[in-house]
């Protein structure tokens, strides 16, 4: 079973994801952390984000890898160094969807993605899951909310870690990023014709999951008949 989760920045992909994927003995895959890693690398490389052939020199001198950490968290490394922090960054979230633009740098790590869905059962989250990574899996969910409920999710979330925040920044760094995300050339975000999309603006994070789970549960049924 594959489960593809797509949809806007702070909807509850990620915190949701590896939740079903714990109760349900799943590998978790966060393609964002792969987009992250590569944005993080060409930062400290001070390459020009724009120029795709710079990019595609870096990744080819970069090793991006992932391992299960002791918390079945998944821990992202560059060249060896485990960068799972950092890639969460203020300067990496500002500029990741300019790398993601990219053709050859999404080719890369689509393939990537599919290596690792081979594996066995997945629960997978990102932008282009759903339409473009896996198009086969069985179950493909698109998660949104509001601009301010992202907001104030991600708002919270800084607060609670000891981080600065402003909910006004914060408002304006989600919808331009979902502008970037949604309007690039190569896999938009976009909802698959398939998917089930979900409004979670006033779900909490365990009613979603709840919810997820009883649509994988229908169509484990449904294909146990078939
Ligand atoms: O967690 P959050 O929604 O803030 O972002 P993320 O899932 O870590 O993804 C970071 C960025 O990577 C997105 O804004 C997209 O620009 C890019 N991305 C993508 O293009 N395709 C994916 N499958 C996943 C992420
Ligand atoms: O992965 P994505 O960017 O879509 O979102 P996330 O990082 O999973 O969730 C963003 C924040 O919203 C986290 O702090 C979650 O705990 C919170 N959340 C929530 O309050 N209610 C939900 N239904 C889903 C997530």
């Amino acid at each position: 079973m594959r489960i593809a989760i797509d949809g806007p920045a702070a909807a509850g992909k990620s915190t949701v994801a590896k939740l079903l994927a714990k109760e349900l003995g799943y590998l978790y895959i966060d393609t964002g952390a792969m987009y992250r890693a590569m944005t993080l690398a060409a930062l400290k490389a001070s390459v020009n984000l724009e120029k795709e052939h710079e990019l595609v020199e870096l990744a080819n001198d970069t090793s991006i890898t992932f391992q299960a950490g002791t918390d079945g968290q998944q821990e992202v490394y560059v060249n060896g160094i485990n960068v799972s922090k950092e890639i969460r960054d203020k300067d990496v979230t500002n500029n990741v969807s300019i790398v993601a633009k990219h053709r050859l740098i999404r080719e890369r790590l689509v393939a990537m993605q599919q290596q690792l869905a081979e594996e066995g059962n997945v629960v997978m989250d990102g932008r282009d899951i759903g339409t473009h990574v896996l198009p086969n899996a069985e179950v493909k969910i698109f998660l949104i909310a509001s601009v301010i409920e992202r907001a104030e999710r991600r708002h919270k979330e800084n607060v609670e870690n000891g981080f600065e925040s402003d909910l006004e920044t914060l408002k304006d760094e989600i919808r331009k990023r979902d502008q970037l995300d949604s309007e690039r050339e190569v896999s938009p975000l976009i909802k698959a014709d398939d998917a089930i999309e979900l409004d979670t603006t006033s779900m909490s994070i365990d009613e979603v999951k709840d919810k997820i789970l009883s649509i994988v549960i229908q169509k484990e049924n449904e294909e146990g008949k078939a």
